[in-house]
């Protein structure tokens, strides 16, 4: 099974951003862990600052018919061009935000996102990415 997982604006910060709210880790380090824990994946990983090239990644992923697990960032509180590609290649795609997104300001309770996911895992830190893909593993037909 190939996986992607997507992350959008800002998350290529991850390990000096914020590190009371993200933590200290680098995503790509936290990446290395996880193939470890998964090696019988194909586990792919973008991220982009720009709307359109994770439009375009989603259509390109979607149409090989990977599973998708995707941080949209803020543009999950403001795309809807993110989840009608997910919806346009009729992606399975679980969405994880890093942090508890329901105890921070009311702009980000809402995500244009979750409508077009299998569910959502928010607020477990990067452990919410290693439950999207054990779902994934416990949830497809071999
Ligand atoms: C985030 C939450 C979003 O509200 C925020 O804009 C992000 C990260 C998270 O993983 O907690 O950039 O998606």
């Amino acid at each position: 099974m190939r996986i992607a997982i997507i992350n959008g604006p800002n998350l290529n910060l991850l390990g000096s951003r914020e590190p009371q709210i993200y933590g200290n880790q680098s995503f790509e380090s936290f990446l290395e862990e996880l193939k470890k824990t998964f090696p019988q994946i194909e586990l792919v990983y973008f991220q982009s600052n720009l709307e359109g090239q994770l439009v375009d990644y989603i259509q390109s992923e979607g149409k090989l018919g990977s599973r998708l697990v995707i941080n949209a960032a803020a543009y999950s509180h403001t795309s809807l061009a993110i989840p009608d590609a997910i919806t346009a290649v009729s992606a399975q795609a679980i969405e994880v935000h890093i942090s508890n997104v329901f105890a921070r300001e009311s702009f980000r309770h809402h995500s244009y996102l979750s409508g077009v996911c299998i569910g959502s895992v928010v607020g477990l830190g990067f452990f919410g990415y290693q439950m999207a893909i054990q779902y994934f593993i416990q949830n497809t037909e071999k």
